[in-house]
């Protein structure tokens, strides 16, 4: 028995990363996935490695009018759908005062108003049916901030909030709406950001400083359990759980180790 047998779930961001691994593992517990991305080619790829009743979508999460003749797409060849995870999203680095205003609507349009869109469409479609499962894919940094990424921390806050607002206005149709906040991700996501020669994959697992919990593990393994926590959110595992983020950080907002302190060593 898998945790999502015989439901239809579409995967934004799907073409790579957290998407792609969430997609596999949906699949693997017995959904029909849908795997979309702006990049119809990283989707198509995506599907083809899953088989079975994958689809593939191309989709831009920040256009209506995407959202709309996908969700018609999907329809016609599922009915309906179960799940959705909104996962797409962009990250731009720049310090405060040298972030364009352009760069800042840019991650607006696809984190923030994505996400909207991807719970007005689809939430429409689950409305009728008077059941559905949508997790929004957040951020470490849509529960504290960074330096380097004023526009990106303030879409991931604005996911967390538009979760409980969706959550109160569609539970009366049976829709649970919640957020996963992880610390790790794609490591392609950040590579652009990273002094020349670095590999983003090696050096993001050490990059959880206050506990050993993620001692020995790899990306691989972070970006997995994040998609462990989204499948437990999409499935009626969760049924009692909606408005609210699960925090998937290996410890590192549970506070501070002070060295020198009684169980510090
Ligand atoms: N990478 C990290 O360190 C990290 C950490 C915490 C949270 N996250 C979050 O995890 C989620 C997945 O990111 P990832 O780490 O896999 O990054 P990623 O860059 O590897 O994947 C993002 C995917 O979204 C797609 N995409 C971009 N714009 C799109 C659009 N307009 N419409 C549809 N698809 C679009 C890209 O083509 C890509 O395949 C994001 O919400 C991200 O903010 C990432």
């Amino acid at each position: 028995m898998g945790r999502l047998d015989g439901k239809v779930a579409l995967v934004t961001g799907a073409g790579r990363g957290t998407g792609a691994a969430t997609a596999r593992l949906f699949a693997a517990e017995g959904a029909k996935v849908v795997v979309a991305d702006i990049r119809e080619d990283a989707a198509a790829s995506v599907a083809a490695e899953i088989g079975g009743d994958a689809m593939a979508l191309g989709l831009d999460v920040g256009a209506e009018a995407s959202w709309k003749g996908g969700v018609d797409a999907v329809t016609a060849r599922f009915g309906r759908i179960d799940v959705l995870v909104n996962n797409a999203a962009l990250l731009h680095m720049a310090a405060l005062v040298d972030t364009e205003v352009a760069d800042f609507e840019r991650l607006v349009r696809v984190n923030q108003i994505g996400v909207f869109l991807g719970i007005k469409t689809v939430g429409a479609k689950m409305k009728e049916r008077e059941r559905g499962s949508i997790v929004n894919v957040a951020s470490i940094d849509g529960m504290r901030a960074q330096t380097g990424v004023i526009a990106y921390v303030s879409t991931k806050w604005a996911v967390r909030g538009m979760t409980r607002a969706a959550a109160l206005e569609l539970g009366r149709y049976g829709i649970r709406v919640n957020a996963v906040c992880p610390e790790a991700g794609s490591a392609d996501m950040v590579q652009p950001y990273m002094p020349e020669g670095v590999d983003a994959a090696a050096v993001l697992p050490h990059m959880q400083p206050n506990l050993r919990t993620q001692r020995d593990r790899t990306q691989a393994d972070l970006l997995g359990d994040v998609a462990k926590a989204i499948l437990y959110l999409a499935s009626d595992d969760a049924g009692s759980c909606t408005g609210t983020d699960l925090l998937v950080d290996g410890g590192n907002l549970a506070g501070r180790v002070v060295k020198g302190t009684p169980g510090s060593e």
